[in-house]
C-alpha cells in the first residue's frame, strides 16, 4: 500500500520512517522551494537567450541543444547560489542540519518525443536509485522548474515497493561509473551506450502514480522506490531538480527503506556533505557501507573535468 502525503506537517524524524515505508510526500511550491526553481529557470533562459528553453528542440539541431545543456549542468551544480538554496530547502523542511547530509543538485531536462532521450538528456528506465550505489536510507527531492503535465512527469511503479526485480546492478561499481559513466554523458546523443543497471525481466509499470506539481513544488521519496522517465510527449521539454539527503543518525543505526534487490558494488556516501558545515560523512560511517575491491576498480567521488 502506497499513500501519498500531501503538504504534510510530520516532523522529519517521522517523515522519514513514512519514507522508509515506501510512502510518498508531496509538497506545494513554497518560498525556498521556489527560490531554488527560479534561481535555475534564470540559468536556463540565459544560456538559450532568446528561445524559450521548453520549445528549443523545434529551433535547432540536437547536437547545438546538447553543447548548451551540457555546459550548463555543471554550472548550476557548482553554483554557491545553488549550494545555499539547496540548504534553505532542507532547513525550511525541519531537518536537523547537523545530521542531514546533502549532495549536490543536478538539474535534468527531457525534451519532448524523442528529441533527445540519451546522454545529457537521459530518459530514465525503471530503476531504483539504490541500484545505483544510493544507499537504502538515502532520500530523493525532486522539483519541476516549471509545470508540468503527466505527460512529462516522472511515474514511480508501487508494486515494487515490496516485489524485487531481477536487475543487472550486481554488475554496478559506483567507483567505475565514476570514472568512466559520468564523464562520457555529453557524448551520448543518438544512444545512450553507458552500462547501466536495468531491470532484467518483463516488468508491470502499470498500474503507475505520477504526481503533477506546479513548478516549484516537491515530490520526496525514498532511493528504493522503483520510477522512471514519462515519455514525454507534452510538446515542450521539461526541466526538474533534484537532489538527495541522508540522515547520519539513520545511517549509524542501520534505518533504511528494506533492501530487496540491489546489489551494486561501492556507495554514493562519499557524494554527501553535512547541511551545517559541509563536512564528509565520517570515515567509520562510509567504510559500514564501502567496498573495497569496487574502489581499486575506478575513483571514489566523480570530479568534472575543468572544474
Ligand atoms: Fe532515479
Amino acid at each position: 500500500m502506497n499513500t501519498v502525503y500531501l503538504d504534510s506537517a510530520a516532523g522529519d524524524d517521522l517523515r522519514r520512517e513514512r519514507l522508509y515505508a515506501g510512502q510518498l510526500f508531496v509538497f506545494s511550491p513554497r518560498e525556498s522551494s521556489l527560490a531554488l526553481t527560479e534561481h535555475a529557470r534564470t540559468m536556463i533562459e540565459k544560456a538559450f537567450g532568446d528561445i524559450d528553453p521548453r520549445k528549443a528542440q523545434y529551433e535547432m539541431p540536437v547536437e547545438r541543444y546538447v553543447e548548451i545543456c551540457a555546459p550548463l549542468k555543471p554550472a548550476f551544480i557548482h553554483n554557491d547560489r545553488t549550494k545555499e538554496l539547496v540548504r534553505g530547502v532542507i532547513e525550511d523542511f525541519g531537518c536537523d542540519l547537523e545530521d542531514i547530509y546533502q549532495d549536490v543538485p543536478r538539474l535534468r531536462m527531457v525534451t519532448s518525443d524523442g528529441y533527445l532521450t540519451s546522454g545529457v538528456g537521459y530518459a530514465h528506465h525503471p530503476h531504483r536509485d539504490t541500484w545505483y550505489a544510493a544507499p537504502m536510507a538515502q532520500l530523493n527531492w525532486w522539483l519541476p522548474i516549471y509545470d508540468i503535465e503527466t505527460e512529462n512527469s516522472m511515474a514511480f511503479h508501487p508494486k515494487y515497493w515490496d516485489t524485487p526485480v531481477k536487475n543487472g546492478s550486481a554488475e554496478f561499481n559506483y567507483y567505475e561509473w565514476n570514472s568512466v559513466g559520468r564523464a562520457s554523458a555529453a557524448k551520448q546523443i543518438k544512444a545512450d551506450t553507458r552500462k547501466q543497471p536495468k531491470p532484467e525481466e518483463p516488468m508491470e509499470l502499470d498500474p503507475q502514480v505520477r504526481c503533477v506539481v506546479p513548478a516549484g513544488g516537491i515530490v520526496l521519496f525514498s532511493a528504493a522506490q522503483m520510477h522512471s522517465t514519462v515519455p514525454n510527449t507534452a510538446g515542450i521539454a521539461r526541466y526538474s531538480i533534484d537532489f538527495r539527503t541522508v540522515s547520519r543518525s539513520d545511517l549509524e543505526n542501520g534505518r533504511s527503506a528494506p533492501n530487496i534487490d540491489s546489489e551494486p558494488r561501492g556507495t554514493s556516501l562519499r557524494d554527501f556533505v553535512r547541511c551545517s558545515d559541509r563536512t564528509q560523512l565520517p570515515d567509520e560511517v562510509i567504510a559500514e557501507y564501502d567496498d573495497e575491491a569496487a574502489a581499486a576498480e575506478g575513483t571514489l567521488v566523480y570530479q568534472p573535468a575543468g572544474t
